[in-house]
């Protein structure tokens, strides 16, 4: 049985539905803070609660037979993080220690956690390799990055084995789920709910950064495609490998305005722009060197194209819209 921190939010969602059609059991803790209820199917063992929450750890722990644990469950906004540091190091970090606490006592010994692009800062040269010096621009960035830390320790004292898995920008959906946060501080998404008419406009923030069109450059992965990295991270620790930290994105980057472009074709629709002043800690290009991800975990993403991920979140986003309509909500 396989432990889901954040199950009912966005990655950890699909990555539970990905586990579960390759036949594995999970059970998912989630808060539902920025999760939702009707992202986990009903047969799945759910538990609402913190991650920090031992009582509640060690009722899991004592309820299911869990044998590794994947770990999504984050506050994971930089703005946010940065105008309420204590709440992001709280729930990240104290609650993140807890969680590793009560899996180490009940002898679960295998975590893939998510990590992120954050934890570098601002980028020295891209493309991104795991070797570039880490160093935060944000709260939430150092978060992750003290996970990091704390995991390598466990390891070395506890035998905590464990994949960092620091992802690049995620974005897309599958057939059934898809990425909705309130507040959606997320590019793609906003993108798309301007093509729906949902918001009046997309912001973008700064149009004179050093990119060919002036706008930021980043990396997009499917999500999905994080999904299946996950699972292939699993099955590198129980294969007794050891504990590493890989970067997960495609290599290539597309500038906010190629990315508003390339909707603008699937969608049909104009997707007005508002231009707005940069945001503080906006480095202009993150773009991952993945090679470690396909070397080591034999990984190879199966929407590497911007257009695909666009469309899978289009034709997702559509298809609910439909259905909520029909529904008369
Ligand atoms: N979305 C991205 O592009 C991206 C990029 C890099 C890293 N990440 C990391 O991936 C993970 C998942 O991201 P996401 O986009 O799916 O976010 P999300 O907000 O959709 O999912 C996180 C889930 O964790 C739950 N949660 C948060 N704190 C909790 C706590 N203390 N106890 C129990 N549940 C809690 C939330 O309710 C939510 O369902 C996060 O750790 C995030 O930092 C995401």
């Amino acid at each position: 049985m396989i432990l889901i921190t954040g199950g009912a939010g966005y990655i950890g969602s699909v990555t539970g539905e990905l586990l579960r059609k390759r036949g594995e059991s999970v059970v998912i803790l989630d808060n539902l803070y920025r999760g939702h209820r009707d992202a986990v199917p009903a047969e799945v063992p759910f538990y609402q609660g913190d991650i920090g929450n031992r009582d509640l750890l060690s009722r899991i722990t004592a309820e299911h037979s869990i044998e590794a644990c994947i770990h999504f469950a984050a506050l994971a906004y930089v703005g946010e993080s940065v105008s309420d540091p204590a709440r992001y190091f709280q729930n990240n970090v104290e609650q993140g220690i807890t969680l590793l606490d009560e899996l180490l006592k009940a002898g679960v010994r295998r975590l893939v956690f998510s990590s992120t692009c954050a934890t570098y800062g601002e980028p020295r040269q891209v493309p991104i390799s795991e070797d570039h010096p880490q160093n935060p621009t944000s709260p939430y960035g150092w978060t992750k990055l003290m996970m990091e830390r704390i995991m390598e320790s466990y390891d070395l004292a506890y035998g905590l084995g464990f994949v960092a898995l620091r992802y690049f920008n995620a974005a897309g959906a599958t057939q059934e789920r898809g990425e909705l946060h309130e507040p959606e501080t997320h590019l793609l998404p906003n993108v798309l709910r301007a093509a729906q008419g949902h918001i009046p406009a997309v912001s973008v923030f700064g149009d004179d950064y050093p990119t060919p069109d002036g706008t930021p450059i980043r990396d997009y992965i499917h999500v999905a495609d994080l999904g299946a990295a996950h699972i292939l991270a699993l099955d590198h620790l129980r294969k007794g490998g050891e504990s590493q930290q890989i970067n997960l994105g495609n290599g290539h980057g597309y500038s906010v305005m190629e990315v508003i472009e390339t909707a603008r074709q699937i969608t049909q629709s104009p997707i007005p722009v508002n231009i707005e002043p940069r945001r503080a800690g906006d480095p202009s290009r993150l773009i991952a060197d993945a090679t470690k991800a396909r070397e080591v975990l034999g990984w190879k993403p199966a929407y590497p194209d911007l257009a695909s991920i666009i469309r899978s979140d289009w034709e997702w986003r559509s298809r609910r819209t439909q259905s909520t309509n029909a529904e008369g909500r």
